[in-house]
């Protein structure tokens, strides 16, 4: 499963950025971009799967410094090509579930559309990985869509576990079976309430973000 999510962002990474031209999206965009900035302003986030550095670049400008990881070298080199008005950024190849090239510890995090990608089974682990690469009291920021009727990608399937399955095609027309969780504020909670501090979830119109102190 994890090597068809591979296959499908590396073939997708020159057209990815499209989904944010959508015009019904613009106001979510502008409100989390404006979050972020705030949030991050200062810090020294890692960012977990950055895919094409849409949302690094909209943040990043008043952040101390951001290592951005993210698994697949095609999203990368997008994100590498764009133009950053903070010097102190980083672009690693690194998997999200093991996080080997992440040296020293930041204290923020942020991952955007990334979590509806983890599969449950694997979501206690991976944050366990995330939060020992961070400082104590860090904040960690998650963001990712909601499912909006006659918007979103029709769920194509639901797993035994409970994941759910969108059938996706891209522009050379191959499709792709892609596991995307819509992460919903009780599901937030009882990943989380237990193990971190001043837990928030916010909805917009299509996405939601949540976010907590370690
Ligand atoms: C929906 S995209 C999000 C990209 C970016 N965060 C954004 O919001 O525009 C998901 C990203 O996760 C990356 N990814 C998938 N599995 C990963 C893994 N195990 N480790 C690191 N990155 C991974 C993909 O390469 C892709 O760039």
């Amino acid at each position: 499963m994890d090597t068809e999510l591979k296959e499908y962002y590396k073939k997708r990474a020159a057209e990815f950025d499209e989904v944010y031209t959508r015009p019904e999206r613009q106001k979510d965009i502008q409100l989390l971009t404006e979050f972020l900035k705030h949030s991050l302003a200062g810090k020294n986030v890692l960012e977990i799967a950055c895919g094409t550095g849409f949302w690094t670049q909209k943040y990043s400008a008043d952040a101390a410094s951001v290592l951005a990881t993210d698994y697949n070298n095609e999203v990368l080199r997008v994100a590498r090509s764009k133009d950053y008005l903070n010097p102190n950024i980083r672009f690693v190849t690194d998997d999200a579930y093991s996080l080997n090239k992440v040296t020293t510890k930041a204290n923020a995090c942020y991952a955007g559309f990334w979590l509806s990608h983890v599969e449950k089974s694997k979501r206690n682990s991976f944050l366990r990985t995330l939060h020992e690469h961070l400082e104590p009291g860090s904040t960690v920021i998650f963001a990712d869509n909601l499912y909006v009727d006659g918007n979103s990608t029709p769920v194509s399937r639901r797993d035994s576990e409970g994941n759910t399955y969108q059938i996706r095609t891209l522009k050379d027309g191959t499709r792709h079976e892609i596991l995307k969780n819509f992460i919903t504020e009780e599901d937030f909670h009882a990943l989380l309430s237990d193990s971190t501090e001043n837990l928030h979830y916010k909805k917009s119109e299509y996405f939601w973000y949540g976010w907590y102190r370690i």
